[in-house]
C-alpha cells in the first residue's frame, strides 16, 4: 500500500509540474467498471500520418488540402506551431484544412510550442528544404524515455546542412541541400520521414537504407509524389528520392489509425461486441495474428473487424519491432488483455524505452506483473482488477489504465487524461456510446 501512495504522490507531482510549466487545463476520467459495452466504434484519422503530412505542406508554395484529421491535442499543437511561423490555415470542416505556407516569414520554431510536442522535430525536413535555415529547440527526454535525434541530425549533415547548437536551439542551415546515401544506425519513423521530406528538394539522388515501413511513411511519399516529388521504395526499408525544384499543391485524406483500431478491437475482446469501423486491417496483420493466437473471436471484413467478448483467453508471449511487426504502441493495451489470459505471458519491449513503467499502475488494480529487466514483464493471469485512483503516465499507458477501469470492479479516477487526448479524441463520448460508464472532470 505504501508504494501505491508513494506512486500515486510522485505522478501527481509530475502532474502538477506540468501544469504550472505548461499553464494547461487539467481533467480526470472518473469510471465505473464492469459495464458490458456494445456497438459500433469509428476509427478516425492517423495521429501519426497527420503530424507528417501537415508539416509536408510546407514543401509548397501552393495551397494542400488534408482531410480525415484527427481533433487531437498533438495536432492542433502542430497547426499552432505552423500558425506561429506565418502558414495560414483554413478549416474547412471538422476534420478538413486548407494549409496556405506561402505566408510563412519566420524559421524559428516557437521553444514553448515545441515543447509540448516531440513530433515537432519532422518540421526540420520541410523547414530546412524550402527555406535552406530552421532554428529548433533541443526535444529532450520524454516519460518513454531518452528519444534522441541522432539519426536526424546526421542524416540533415550527409545532406549537406551545417548544425550549430546553443543551449536552448538547433541552429540548422544549408545553402541547398545534396542528396546523399543514408544509413541510421536504427529503423526510425520520424527519421525515415525527415530524410524524404528534406530529400525531395534535394540537388540529386538520395537513397536510404533501413528505412521505417510504416503506413505513415507510405502515405507522406504518396502524397509528396502527387505533388511533384520523385520517391521510390517507400514501405520497404530501401527509398530512393531524386531531388526536384519544387511542388505543387494538393489533397490528401489521413489513413484511418491502426493503433486506435487495435486497441478499440483489444476493448471488445476485453469487454463487448464491438464493430470497429472504419480501419485498414492490412496495417494490423501481425497484431491481428497475435490476437487469433490469444484466442480473440473476430470477423475481419474489407474496412471493418468485428471483434466479440473474448473470456477464454490464452497466454501469448510478444516482442514489439518496427513495422510490419507488433506495434509498441499497441503493447500496453495487449499487456492488459494478457491480465485476462489463461498463463504466463512475456512481453519484450524492443522498441522505446520506460514503456513498461505503467505495469505498475496494472498490479495496483490486481494484476500480476513481474519485471524481468527495462524491456520485459511476464504476465500472469487472469486476474480481477479492482478501480483505483491512478494517473496516466503517456497516451498509450494512459488508454490501457481506461481500459483496465472499464474492466475492474468499482470506480477509478484517473488523473493526466490530457496525456490520452494526445491520441484519442472524443474518447469519453465515443466509449458512453458503447455502454462506459466514465465521467471527465477538469480538476484545476
Ligand atoms: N532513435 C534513435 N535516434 C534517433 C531516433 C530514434 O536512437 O534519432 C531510436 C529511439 O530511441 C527508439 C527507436 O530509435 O528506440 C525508434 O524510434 P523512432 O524514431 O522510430 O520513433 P519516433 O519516430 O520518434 C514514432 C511515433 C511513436 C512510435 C514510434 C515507434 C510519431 C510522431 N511517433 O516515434 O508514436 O511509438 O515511432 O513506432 O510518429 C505514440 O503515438 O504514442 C508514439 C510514441
Amino acid at each position: 500500500m505504501g508504494s501505491y501512495n508513494n506512486l500515486y504522490l510522485l505522478s501527481n507531482l509530475a502532474t502538477l509540474y506540468i501544469v504550472l510549466y505548461l499553464n494547461i487545463l487539467m481533467y480526470q476520467y472518473i469510471i465505473n467498471g464492469k459495464q458490458k459495452l456494445s456497438g459500433e466504434i469509428t476509427v478516425y484519422g492517423d495521429k501519426n500520418t497527420a503530424l507528417k503530412l501537415i508539416p509536408a505542406t510546407i514543401l509548397s508554395d501552393e495551397p494542400c488540402e488534408v482531410s480525415n484529421v484527427p481533433d487531437i491535442t498533438d495536432v492542433k499543437i502542430m497547426i499552432q506551431i505552423m500558425q506561429d511561423l506565418g502558414t495560414k490555415v483554413e478549416k474547412v470542416d471538422e476534420s478538413t484544412y486548407i494549409f496556405d505556407n506561402s505566408t510563412i516569414n519566420k524559421t524559428k520554431i516557437d521553444a514553448s510550442l515545441a515543447k509540448k510536442l516531440r513530433a515537432s522535430t519532422v518540421l526540420i525536413g520541410p523547414m530546412l528544404a524550402k527555406f535552406g535555415e530552421v532554428s529548433i529547440p533541443h526535444p529532450g527526454g520524454c516519460i518513454i524515455g531518452k528519444r534522441p535525434i541522432d539519426i536526424h541530425l546526421e542524416a540533415f549533415k550527409k545532406l549537406g546542412a551545417e548544425i550549430k547548437a546553443d543551449e536552448e536551439y538547433y541552429h540548422i542551415t544549408t545553402s541547398r541541400l545534396k542528396g546523399a546515401k543514408i544509413i541510421p544506425h536504427s529503423i526510425s519513423v520520424t527519421g525515415t520521414e525527415n530524410i524524404i521530406m528534406a530529400a525531395c528538394l534535394a540537388e540529386g539522388e538520395t537513397v536510404v537504407e533501413y528505412a521505417a515501413c510504416e503506413p505513415s511513411v507510405i502515405q507522406l511519399a504518396d502524397f509528396l509524389n502527387s505533388r511533384g516529388a520523385k520517391i521510390e521504395g517507400a514501405g520497404n526499408p530501401r527509398i530512393k528520392i531524386t531531388g526536384v525544384d519544387s511542388l505543387k499543391g494538393g489533397d490528401v485524406e489521413v489513413i484511418p489509425d491502426r493503433i486506435e483500431a487495435g486497441t478499440f478491437i483489444i476493448l471488445g475482446a476485453l469487454c463487448g461486441d464491438i464493430n470497429v469501423k472504419n480501419l485498414n486491417p492490412a496495417h494490423l496483420e501481425v497484431f491481428l495474428e497475435m490476437l487469433s493466437q490469444a484466442g480473440v473471436k473476430m470477423e475481419r471484413g474489407e474496412n471493418n473487424i468485428k471483434v466479440y467478448h473474448s473470456p477464454n483467453l490464452k497466454a501469448t508471449s510478444m516482442t514489439t519491432s518496427a513495422y510490419p511487426g507488433f506495434p509498441t504502441d499497441l503493447q500496453a493495451p495487449f499487456t492488459l488483455l494478457m491480465t485476462q489470459a489463461q498463463g504466463i505471458s512475456m512481453i519484450h519491449e524492443t522498441i522505446l524505452e520506460g514503456r513498461l513503467s505503467y505495469t505498475e499502475w496494472l498490479n495496483m488494480m490486481g494484476a500480476n506483473i513481474i519485471p524481468c529487466d527495462p524491456h520485459r514483464v511476464l504476465v500472469s493471469g487472469p486476474t480481477p482488477l479492482y478501480g483505483k485512483k491512478i494517473v496516466s503516465p503517456d497516451i498509450r499507458a494512459g488508454i490501457a489504465l481506461v481500459m483496465a477501469s472499464l474492466i475492474a470492479q468499482g470506480q477509478s479516477h484517473i488523473d493526466n487524461i490530457d496525456l490520452v487526448d494526445r491520441g484519442y479524441a472524443n474518447l469519453d463520448e465515443r466509449l458512453t456510446s458503447l455502454g462506459a460508464s466514465i465521467v471527465r472532470n477538469q480538476i484545476n
